[in-house]
């Protein structure tokens, strides 16, 4: 079963109806969208850009930026900790500490940097997902396009929980997100409720052969 239509199940969206729904779930290593309609798939796809990519731009920028070589499992915890897609009044004033070699003297080194180091390090994915949300819109018969217009698109996954994630990819796209209230769980809770009801959501499982 595709991981968006676990995560819509589990996110307690009702994807039977004649409507369209668009989930978007960020994992560590892709970013899968789907939109449903009547308890089917209308279109899905798969980038290989997820919370690792992020990882990856918050290193390549500190590197740049601030001469600071830091590891991935570092980079990490300051995009949870940290992290942020947009600067803003509840954020702006953090210090960001973070512990490196430096790329010079080979030493290690301590830099504080602030919120928008981080949010201009993650504006390239960011980017990356909101042209492939604009790319399915597009592509969508208009009317179930609409419809989630009008609904908003679901965000899950590990990803959704980058703080202001929603807003700016809102921003970006002009549609609307919204966030359920357990992100990381719903692929597992929907899984677990599909396997319970499966004869109602056969056609939404994935021949693996
Ligand atoms: N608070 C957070 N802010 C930003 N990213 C987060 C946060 N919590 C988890 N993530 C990221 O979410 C990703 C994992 O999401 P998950 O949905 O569990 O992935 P997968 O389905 O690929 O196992 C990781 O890249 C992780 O760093
Ligand atoms: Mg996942």
């Amino acid at each position: 079963m595709q991981e968006p239509v676990a995560a819509a199940i589990g996110a307690g969206l009702d994807i039977s109806q004649p409507c369209g729904t668009m989930v978007i779930d960020i994992g560590g290593g892709t970013t899968d969208i789907a939109v449903m309609s009547l308890g089917g798939i209308i279109t899905s796809r798969s980038i290989r850009l997820g919370g690792d990519a992020m990882d990856r731009a918050i290193i390549d920028h500190i590197r740049h930026e601030h001469h600071l070589l830091i590891g991935q499992s570092n980079a990490e915890i300051i995009k949870k900790e940290v992290g942020t897609a947009l600067v803003s009044d509840d954020n702006q004033d953090v210090d960001v500490h973070i512990k490196g070699r430096h790329l010079r003297t080979g030493m290690p080194s301590e830099i504080i940097i602030g919120p928008a180091d981080i949010a201009r390090a993650l504006r390239v994915p960011l980017e990356t997902i909101a042209d492939e949300v604009r790319k399915t819109l597009e592509e969508l018969p208009p009317e179930i396009a609409a419809d989630i217009v009008d609904e908003g698109i679901y965000l899950t996954g590990g990803g959704a929980l980058l703080d202001k994630i929603d807003v700016v990819l809102a921003d970006k796209t002009g549609v609307q997100f919204n966030i359920p209230s357990d992100p990381l769980r719903c692929v597992v809770l929907g899984a677990g409720l599909a396997l319970e009801n499966i004869e109602q959501v056969g056609n939404l499982l994935v021949d693996i052969q």
